[in-house]
């Protein structure tokens, strides 16, 4: 956040709003010096929040609690409850009701991402409590971690619980928890997953401390955001290019649920005078399965885009994998 110091009062005054490089003090005094204003007003009178918009929100919360001078009118302080509400605009008292209806408590946030386990690779989860330049404890309230790794079975390796205080990090070396296969086999990745709770101290309306995982081979590093685990009704849908020659491709699951997960990847589609076939996967409760895709080369010519379904039937996160023939780079999205 960019700020100016105040030189007579020795006090930092941050900036709003940069596009226009007004500070909160400057926006306050606006207000108050023009109670009956608005907050549409304030905006045109000032030119703050008419740019890039990113910092209107900001811009509302203070003009809905700023200090009013004593010429308010029916916008100021001595109006009562209803000046007060008056003032506010349409979104803060559509979330004041909705607040005042269900008072805020912090709920858990789960997330299950794969791990992989190779000769050579490193694996991390990585969570940054930031505010997104959001201000205000509410902004970013010191977040409670809790890891659960486990390998391929669902059987549990390694449990933690870590504070997040707001703006600082976690990063967490959790592919040391699974073993490879073969530790002297960087050819063929073992797979685990690791379950990443997240629960604040206290209620918060902004920014974000959603994890990711960090792979980080010999040769590149990449990295993917957690997302919700789901089911899905109907399979969904994959397409990537075929190029058997630079590249190996994977299907990771990980089984969300405390049951055997069962479903298919079919492959290759959109290949014309191609049957796909299926390939069933069947996955332990709370463990994980690494599919290699292969395919028969006299069919599928390389360089072209195929594309794959996959369905299950239980709670489940699924991710495509690249990597080099050799495993010494990888790439990840998730699916
Ligand atoms: S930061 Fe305020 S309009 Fe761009």
């Amino acid at each position: 956040m960019t700020a100016r110091q105040d030189s007579t009062a020795g006090q930092i005054d941050p900036v709003v709003c940069t596009c226009v490089d007004l500070t909160e003090g400057q926006l306050r005094a606006e207000i108050a010096e023009n109670p009956a204003l608005g907050f549409d007003d304030i905006l045109q009178r000032t030119g703050a929040g008419t740019t890039c918009t990113a910092c209107l929100l900001d811009l509302e919360y203070i003009f809905s609690r700023a200090e009013r001078g004593p010429a308010a009118g029916v916008h100021g302080r001595g109006g009562g409850a209803k000046a007060e509400a008056a003032h506010l605009g349409v979104k803060q008292r559509l979330y004041a009701l909705i607040d005042g209806l269900a008072p805020k408590v912090p709920y858990r946030l789960a997330n299950t991402l794969p791990v992989l386990a190779l000769p050579g690779l490193r694996q991390f989860v990585c969570v940054a409590n930031d505010s997104l330049l959001y201000r205000g404890a509410e902004s970013a309230p010191p977040t409670r971690v809790e890891l659960r790794v486990r390998d391929a079975n669902g059987i549990l390796r390694h449990r933690a619980s870590h504070r997040v205080e707001s703006g600082d990090g976690l990063r967490v070396e959790v592919g040391r928890f699974v073993t490879p296969h073969d530790p002297t086999d960087p050819a063929r990745p073992a797979i685990g997953s690791v379950e990443i709770l997240r629960r604040a101290a206290h209620p918060g309306i902004r920014g974000t401390t959603r994890p990711q995982i960090v792979i980080e081979a010999k040769a590149g590093c990449c990295a993917v955001h957690g997302q919700a685990a789901h089911v899905t009704a109907a399979p969904y849908w994959f397409t990537f290019l075929h190029r058997p020659a630079e590249e190996r491709c994977f299907v990771s699951v990980v089984n969300v649920s405390g049951g055997t997960l069962r479903g298919r990847v079919r492959y290759p589609l959109g290949i014309e005078g191609r049957t796909p076939e299926d390939h069933p996967i069947e996955v332990p409760a709370n463990g994980a399965h690494l599919h290699e895709l292969h395919f028969d080369p006299e069919s599928v010519q390389s360089d072209r885009p195929i594309s794959l379904n996959i369905h299950f039937d239980g709670l489940h996160k699924a991710h495509f994998l690249c990597a080099s023939p050799s495993l010494d780079r990888f790439s990840i999205d998730h699916l």
